[in-house]
């Protein structure tokens, strides 16, 4: 089965997809039965290139990390913009990957419900658009009988979200805690051996785990961001971000790690869901935990997530929460997933 994808936003993640496709796209199709073609990519500030019989993934590559731009190379069609691209490509498949928003969940909002009104999958790792208007984006989505992955919005390529919905939701899923910000666990566990704060977020963005406005991570909006998809995607919650307490690691000082650290205790920022008596609540906060905690051996950019059932008891997931080939894992996850339900 051939998929035609289009990429709307071509930076670490996108670059890594190509990457992958480069590398696995041949062993993909023999192992799974799944071609995955890039037929267009188009961005904000690399320009925009389309062929529909194909673009190779190894040229993309090469022309964003040698040229910076897409505009180069030789292809029938330059210069289309987002909407133009979803709807002219002939993709199947929209890979959205612009940068995350959010307040307003844009650009990426409009890319994704043009491209499900036109009949084309989605797959996105943008938590903008996710967070804020799952519920119209599903409506849309059933009506038009497409799929929307959403894998990489919570703990990369590590399948929290698959975990989630399609393992565990049986079990009944009352309270969901951990780290689910790469970035400050990095800044964080950097500062405890010694870096300044500075040079701990200057590594975690040269490292591609921060967003591209940090503020997002440091403030904690990333990981409510998260924490209200995780509130509404698994828990059936209708959260908006203003419902989530928020608190950021800026107020912590080195004396803060320096004294936790001195006490046999770590500061963490532990996102947290609850579902009590049918209502769901969610926070962001910094915890200093004991050293002897689960999640306080949990360090860099490596997440975990405890997901707390009526069932099965605790079950804990950890893994790569953020990074540029991790992320990019999470859009091939969510691709084989269309593949399996839609490729017959
Ligand atoms: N900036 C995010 C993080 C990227 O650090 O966790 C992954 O969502």
């Amino acid at each position: 089965m051939k998929y035609n994808l289009a990429l709307i936003g071509f930076g670490n993640v996108g670059q890594a997809l190509a990457q992958i496709l480069r590398d696995q796209r041949a062993n993909l199709a023999r192992q799974f039965g799944a071609d995955f073609k890039i037929v267009a990519v188009c961005d904000l500030l690399k320009g925009s290139v389309c062929d529909p019989n194909g673009l190779d993934p190894a040229t993309l590559f090469e022309a964003v990390t040698g040229t910076g731009k897409l505009e180069t190379i030789v292809a029938p069609h330059h210069g289309w913009d987002a909407l133009r691209t979803i709807a002219e490509s002939g993709a199947d498949v929209v890979v959205e990957l612009s940068y995350t928003d959010l307040k307003t969940g844009e650009p990426a909002l409009t890319h994704l419900r043009a491209a499900l009104n036109a009949g084309k999958h989605v797959v996105t790792t943008n938590k903008g658009p996710i967070a804020l208007h799952y519920a119209e984006l599903k409506k849309i989505a059933e009506t038009k009988g497409v799929e929307i992955g959403a894998e990489g919005t919570v703990m990369s390529g590590t399948p929290s979200m698959r975990l989630g919905v399609e393992l565990l939701a049986a079990a009944g899923i009352t309270r969901l805690q951990g780290i689910i910000n790469g970035t400050t666990n990095y800044i964080l566990t950097q500062m405890e051996a010694g870096m300044t704060y500075a040079d701990a977020l200057k590594a975690a963005q040269a490292k591609g785990y921060a967003e591209a406005d940090p503020a997002g991570d440091v403030e904690g909006y990333d990981a409510a961001g998260k924490a209200v998809i995780l509130a509404n995607l698994l828990m059936g919650a209708a959260l908006t971000m203003n419902d989530v307490e928020r608190i950021g690691i800026t107020g912590l000082t080195p004396q803060d790690i320096s004294t936790a650290a001195a006490n046999g205790e770590r500061w963490k920022l532990i996102g947290k869901v609850e579902k009590a008596k049918g209502q769901v609540t969610a926070s962001v906060r910094p915890t200093r935990l004991p050293i002897t905690h689960p999640l306080a051996s949990v360090g860099g950019a490596t997440n975990a997530l405890t997901f707390t059932t009526d069932l099965l008891g605790e079950v804990t997931l950890i893994g790569p929460g953020a990074g540029r080939l991790e992320t990019g894992y999470a859009v091939l996850g969510d691709l084989l997933a269309i593949h399996r339900r839609f490729g017959k």
